[in-house]
C-alpha cells in the first residue's frame, strides 16, 4: 500500500518538470519511483539532465536512461525531487535514513526549487517524533561527536549495515541520534553543523518549497509560506 502511495506522490512531482531543466535526483524508495518515471518520460522525448544525490541514484538513473550532468557543467539546479523521513507542518524535514543526507542537502541547496515526495506516514506534528537525526561525521571524530551529542540528550549509535559500520558515499560514518522531539529544528541544525567533525546532519530546515503527500484519499500539496 505504502509503496503504491510513494509512486503516486512521485508521479505527481513529474508535473513540475519542464523541457530543458536540470533536475536533482533524490535517494530512497520514493525518489527511485521518480527516477524511473522520469526515465519513461525521457524515452518519450522529455529533454532534461539529472544530478544524482547518491551512487545508488546515479546507477538507477543510468539504468533508466536519464541523462546525467554535474556541477561543473551546471552549477544551478532548476528543481530537485527527493523523499523524506519526517515532514513537519511547516515543511521542516528529517532526511538521511537512506544515508545520502550530505549530497541530498548539497543538491537541495543548489536548487531553485525542492519538491519532497512522501506518503502520509511521513507526516508528524513535531519533528523528531519518530526518526533519529542522522549525523554524518568524519570517522576520526566518532567518539568525540558521539559524546557531545549524548551530553545534549538521548543516545547516538553508529549506523550499521550487514553487521558492519555503514560507510556513506563520501567515505564517512553516520551517527543516528535518538534525540526525541526537536523544539527548534533550524537552531539545532546550525548547532550540529558548527560541531567540528560533523559533515552535516539530516535536519533540513527552510529548504523544501513543496511537499507532495499521497494518502489513500489522493494527492495533497503543502507549500512553504515565503
Ligand atoms: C535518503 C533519504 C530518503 O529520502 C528518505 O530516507 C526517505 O526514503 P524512502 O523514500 O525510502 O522512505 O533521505 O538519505
Amino acid at each position: 500500500m505504502s509503496d503504491a502511495l510513494k509512486r503516486e506522490a512521485a508521479i505527481a512531482a513529474l508535473g513540475e518538470v519542464r523541457n530543458g531543466m536540470i533536475v536533482g535526483l533524490g535517494t530512497g524508495s520514493t525518489a527511485s519511483h521518480f527516477i524511473r518515471e522520469l526515465g519513461a518520460r525521457v524515452r518519450k522525448g522529455l529533454d532534461i539532465a539529472g544530478i544524482p544525490t547518491s551512487e545508488a541514484s546515479r546507477r538507477l538513473a543510468e539504468e533508466c536512461g536519464v541523462p546525467l550532468t554535474d556541477f561543473s557543467a551546471h552549477p544551478a539546479i532548476d528543481i530537485t525531487v527527493d523523499g523524506a523521513d519526517e515532514v513537519s507542518p511547516n515543511l521542516e524535514l528529517i532526511k538521511g535514513l537512506g544515508g545520502a543526507l550530505v549530497r541530498e542537502k548539497l543538491v537541495a541547496s543548489a536548487s531553485a526549487r525542492l519538491v519532497i515526495v512522501v506518503d502520509d506516514t511521513k507526516l508528524v506534528e513535531r519533528l523528531g517524533s519518530r526518526a533519529p537525526i542522522p549525523v554524518e561525521i568524519v570517522p576520526f571524530a566518532v567518539d568525540v561527536v558521539r559524546n557531545r551529542l549524548q551530553k545534549m540528550g538521548g543516545e547516538a549509535r553508529v549506523r550499521e549495515k550487514d553487521g558492519q559500520p555503514f560507510i556513506s558515499d563520501n567515505g564517512n560514518l553516520v551517527l543516528d541520534w535518538m534525540h526525541g522531539v526537536i523544539a527548534q529544528p533550524a537552531a539545532l541544525e546550525q548547532k550540529l553543523k558548527a560541531m567540528t567533525g560533523v559533515v552535516d546532519c539530516g535536519i533540513f530546515a527552510g529548504l523544501a518549497n513543496r511537499v507532495i503527500v499521497a494518502d489513500p484519499g489522493g494527492i495533497r500539496k503543502m507549500d512553504r509560506r515565503s
